[in-house]
């Protein structure tokens, strides 16, 4: 690639971050949501996450929940990997039709990439193989992506119809601003909650979410790391549940060219920060999961 192309693509590259609306939830929700996570983390997850942390981190797991996003254009091959889309107006999602990317290619989705992240980890943690030089897979990355991912499949509209890209050419007003529908669930709905409800402090509304799961959503919040069958990693679930969520509430009322105000903005916010929640809670306990067997066999050898 030659030198002006080079400078091209990393300005076209900057702009585009610049550029919040081609992003997965803003970069705020991702670290919200690894935030939450790092809270409910066992003692050898988070031993497991801070050695597989790359040295850029300075040790803060939430700092690197959004770097799939950076490297979306670099790595054209994950951009598929940030969504489902689902049929229209089906309101409903299932694997095996709609885990592929647009070309068809089967798993190319943001639960097959869930699946594949937590089988490189735990493929690499389980076995009474700990040489993790001896594995391909890079296993800083599939941690990065995995943590980015389980929070990207409970945006709603990363599971919504492919007819709109799951909103993104449903085009609106969020207040006076002109923007599509699902940058206002990747980012405005939560950038407005930050200025009329958080003094703009994100520390507050992480505080807030957190009080939220130990006090409002306790009973609910017990189960929600729960996968059916053991399994370490169940992503279909919340797949399904958001897009039920986004036919209950990211598209209704919110045809294209309407304005959302208040009405839209009061009534969706609580589900945006619940779906935060979740995903911190959900990540936390996948994790937990796949660096348990960690655990086992460290007993074991002492
Ligand atoms: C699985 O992970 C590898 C390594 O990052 C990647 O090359 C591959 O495209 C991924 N596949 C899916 C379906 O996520
Ligand atoms: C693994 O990925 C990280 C992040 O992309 C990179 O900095 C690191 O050099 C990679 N490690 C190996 C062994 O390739
Ligand atoms: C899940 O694992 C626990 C503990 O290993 C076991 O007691 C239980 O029977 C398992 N449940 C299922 C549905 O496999």
């Amino acid at each position: 690639m030659g030198g002006p192309l080079l400078l091209w693509n990393m300005r076209l590259f900057t702009l585009l971050l610049l550029m919040p609306g081609v992003l997965c939830w803003g970069h705020e929700g991702h670290y919200v949501i690894c935030k939450i996570a790092e809270e409910y983390l066992s003692e050898d997850a988070l031993f497991a996450v801070k050695q597989l942390l790359p040295d850029s981190a300075e040790g803060d797991f939430a700092a690197v929940c959004p770097w799939a996003d950076t490297v979306r254009f670099h790595y054209h091959w994950s951009s598929p990997l940030h969504y489902v889309d689902t049929p229209d107006f089906k309101c409903n999602y299932k694997y095996c039709r709609d885990c592929h990317d647009s070309y068809g290619h089967k798993d190319r989705c943001v639960t097959g990439a869930i699946y594949n992240y937590t089988m490189q980890l735990e493929s690499a943690y389980a076995g009474n193989n700990f040489d993790l030089s001896t594995c391909g897979d890079n296993l800083t990355e599939a941690l990065m992506f995995l943590s980015h991912f389980v929070g990207d499949v409970h945006q709603p509209l990363h599971c919504g119809f492919t007819g709109d890209l799951g909103g993104n050419t449903i085009i609106v007003r969020w207040y006076r601003r002109k923007t599509n529908l699902h940058h206002v669930w990747d980012t405005m709905i939560i950038d407005s909650a930050l200025k009329k409800f958080y003094n703009s402090d994100l520390s507050t509304m992480i505080q807030a979410i957190q009080m939220n799961i130990a006090d409002t959503w306790y009973n609910d919040a017990l189960t929600w790391g729960h996968c059916a069958h053991n399994y370490t990693a169940c992503p279909d679930g919340y797949a399904s549940e958001s897009v039920s969520l986004a036919c209950k509430f990211a598209y209704k009322n919110a045809t294209p060219g309407s304005t959302l105000e208040d009405e839209y903005f009061l009534s969706r916010l609580p589900i945006v920060e619940k779906r935060l929640a979740q995903s911190g809670v959900r990540l936390a306990a996948t994790l937990n999961r796949i660096f348990a067997s960690q655990t086992r066999i460290a007993q074991a050898e002492s």
